[in-house]
């Protein structure tokens, strides 16, 4: 096989990132996008390392079953979603298989419960927040996307299928207003350039907007009057920040906001409980799926009203909010001072006492919370990385009776319950699409102490 061939490939798997798979004869995996478990296809190597290989996709000879049309137009090229060619019924299979798939071979274990994928009602136009990089196109107008696959070309896109259809209002409204002005955007080869990105956060329940413009410097004598005119024309928009970020960095957000009209918050609801969102706080982006991911973790706590319980990775406090009835109190421990502060501001306005905030790392502060105090169960919702070592073996030399992992990341969470497995079964695990079109997948596990 050498870079730059073409061949006819069966492809017979879906990997984790969402490729297709194929076998070349020499028995190497092929890597080959926008394909599926079944189709035979043309495509040309484009890379071959030592254990696989990538090739592009040239021509689908014959489809293999659930192959569809994908409705977003710019589909092949952008990287934004995976999944597009595949019915959502058969994409719902590929997720609940990889999962399968994922626990037996990396955790080792066979026996468990998995249920069937909590499938989104919407499957297109649900994520509340978008973030689009800018770019000038070749008529010197102000343009967004998303990034084309494996790239940081952007592929204009102003009508993005899984966005909320407010957020893709709102981008055309803004785009429309900047190109009335003689603005600059950012070129991250020399670091010049005004405007960074527009981040834009919906309420899927309130149909609120916050828009926000991320800029390289504040050279921007316009932002004002720009807020002003967003404001009237978009009567959801309930603010414009502008975010300054100077650094030479892929992180999208600098440290510092200036509120430019309006609020810098939207309100949003995950069942009866009010969440106030600003512009830097983590909110799951699928509003109503994360209701169905919520409601699986009240089902696994279940309903003691005199547990002790540790909400670790707690973001905005969105978890322990939603559960704070179902226990007597709730540890919520997060390393983020500003998701901390909107935490303690969301238990307020929810009228809750029996949630209290640490921040600080979980690694650390969860040996002091299980030394002070004898705790029933445990949430975990991690970063994409998992766990870390010293808290897995801080929860092996406890006898925490219930642990909830909740994980957007399987492999990761795999990997941990292997090592959690020496004390914990692992009970069930229900997968529930927050990402439908994309790869991604959420992951609640019920592991009880071993008796
Ligand atoms: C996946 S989010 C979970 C958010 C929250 N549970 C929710 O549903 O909205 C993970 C959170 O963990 C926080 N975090 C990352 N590493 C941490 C650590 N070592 N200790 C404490 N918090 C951490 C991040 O700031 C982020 O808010």
């Amino acid at each position: 096989m050498k870079k730059g061939e073409i061949k006819i490939f069966k492809i017979d798997d879906l990997a984790h990132g969402g490729d297709g798979v194929a076998r070349a004869e020499n028995g190497m995996a092929v890597f080959i996008s926008l394909t599926l478990p079944g189709d035979l296809v043309k495509a040309k190597i484009t890379k071959i390392k030592k254990d696989y290989a990538f090739a592009k996709l040239i021509k689908v000879i014959e489809a293999g079953s659930g192959r569809i049309e994908a409705p977003c137009p710019v589909y092949n090229e952008c990287g934004g979603c995976q999944l597009q060619h595949i019915d959502y019924q058969k994409e719902l299979e590929f997720k609940h298989n990889n999962i399968k798939q994922l626990i037996n071979r990396i955790a080792g274990i066979e026996k468990f419960e998995l249920k069937d994928v909590l499938a989104a009602d919407d499957d297109f136009r649900y994520r509340n927040k978008a973030q689009f990089p800018l770019k000038l196109d070749e008529n010197d107008q102000i343009t967004a996307g998303f990034y084309k696959r494996g790239s940081h070309d952007i592929v204009p896109n102003h009508d993005c299928l899984i966005q909320h259809p407010l957020i893709n209002r709102i981008l055309r409204v803004t785009l429309e207003e900047l190109n009335k002005f003689q603005l600059s955007v950012y070129n991250e080869n020399n670091l010049r350039g005004l405007l960074r990105h527009l981040v834009i956060r919906v309420g899927t329940c309130t149909n609120q907007g916050l828009l926000v413009m991320v800029t390289n410097g504040d050279d921007f004598i316009d932002k004002n009057l720009i807020a002003k005119t967003l404001m009237r024309k978009i009567p959801e928009l309930k603010g414009v920040v502008q975010n300054i970020n100077n650094e030479d960095t892929n992180v999208i957000f600098g440290k510092e906001d200036i509120l430019l009209a309006g609020e810098n918050k939207i309100t949003e609801y995950i069942g009866q409980t009010a969440y106030l969102i600003s512009a830097r706080s983590f909110f799951q982006v699928n509003t109503m799926q994360a209701k169905k991911l919520y409601d699986t973790a009240a089902k696994y706590l279940g309903n003691d009203r005199s547990a002790k319980v540790i909400d670790a990775f707690s973001g905005t406090g969105s978890i322990a909010l939603y559960l704070a009835d179902k226990a007597e109190k709730i540890y919520a421990v997060e390393s983020l001072e500003s998701a901390v502060k909107d935490a303690e501001k969301n238990a307020k306005l929810n009228n809750i006492n029996n949630v209290e905030f640490k921040e600080g790392l979980v690694e650390e502060e969860l040996s002091e919370l299980l030394e002070k105090e004898e705790i029933d169960s445990i949430i975990f919702d991690p970063p994409r990385k998992g766990l870390d070592e010293k808290t897995v073996d801080l929860l092996l030399a406890s006898s925490i009776k219930k642990i909830i992992y909740i994980s957007c990341n399987p492999a990761t969470q795999a990997r941990d319950l292997k090592k959690l497995k020496e004390k914990y079964n692992l009970v069930k695990i229900q997968p529930v699409d927050l990402f439908p079109q994309t790869y991604h997948i959420e992951s609640v596990a019920l592991l009880e102490l071993n008796n």
